[in-house]
């Protein structure tokens, strides 16, 4: 069981996804990517820090042949309006003419996942399927397709399961919302 409120840094936060809901998001994931990747090799891409948590979870449960790699970034937003994202750590891995599988924890306004599905096919990519754990449908600035969704969840802040408040929260095996 996991505790009702957290405290981290300056700010409570509330359950709002227990690890059961979680480990059903993850299974059904899994079997969609088991069905469409059958008979293929994909590389897995993981992106740090906060997808490492579900991307583990999602890989022991493929069971087609798959390779894993991982790229680090963050994204700062200025006072302009576009937004940047920048490389912390590149990917160890080449993805000329593979499919690529990139995970990540959450999708807000989309600009990190529309770096990387762009980056992936500069470098080569023969195809590019994303996937999230939870995805904030209101934030959404993109205009791409999400191929596999975990949980949809409204535009509030939320840790745990990998997610940071500051750098803490992350081990915090439910998901919980910033209390307003
Ligand atoms: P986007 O580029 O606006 O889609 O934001 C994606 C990145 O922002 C994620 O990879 C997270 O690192 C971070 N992020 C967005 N929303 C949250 C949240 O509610 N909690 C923790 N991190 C978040
Ligand atoms: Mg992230």
């Amino acid at each position: 069981m996991s505790t009702p409120e957290v405290h981290l840094h300056d700010k409570t936060f509330v359950l709002y996804l227990s690890e059961e809901e979680i480990a059903s998001a993850v299974s059904s994931i899994a079997e969609r990517m088991n069905k469409d990747f059958a008979g293929r090799t994909p590389l897995i891409v993981v992106v740090l820090n906060g997808a490492f948590v579900f991307g583990a979870e999602i890989f022991k449960q493929l069971t087609f042949d798959c390779e894993v790699a991982f790229i680090r970034v963050s994204s700062y937003r200025g006072t302009a309006s576009t937004g940047e994202v920048k490389e912390e750590m590149p990917l160890g891995a080449d993805v000329r003419d593979r499919d690529v599988i990139v995970i990540e924890d959450i999708v807000d306004s989309g600009l990190t996942m529309d770096n990387l599905r762009l980056r992936m096919a500069e470098a080569g990519a023969r195809s590019v399927s994303l996937c999230t754990l939870l995805f904030k449908p209101d934030a959404f600035q993109g205009v791409f397709e999400l191929k596999y969704v975990g949980i949809e969840i409204p535009d509030r802040f939320v840790v745990g399961h990998g997610l940071d408040y500051d750098g803490l929260g992350r081990n915090l095996p439910a998901i919980y919302q910033l209390k307003v």
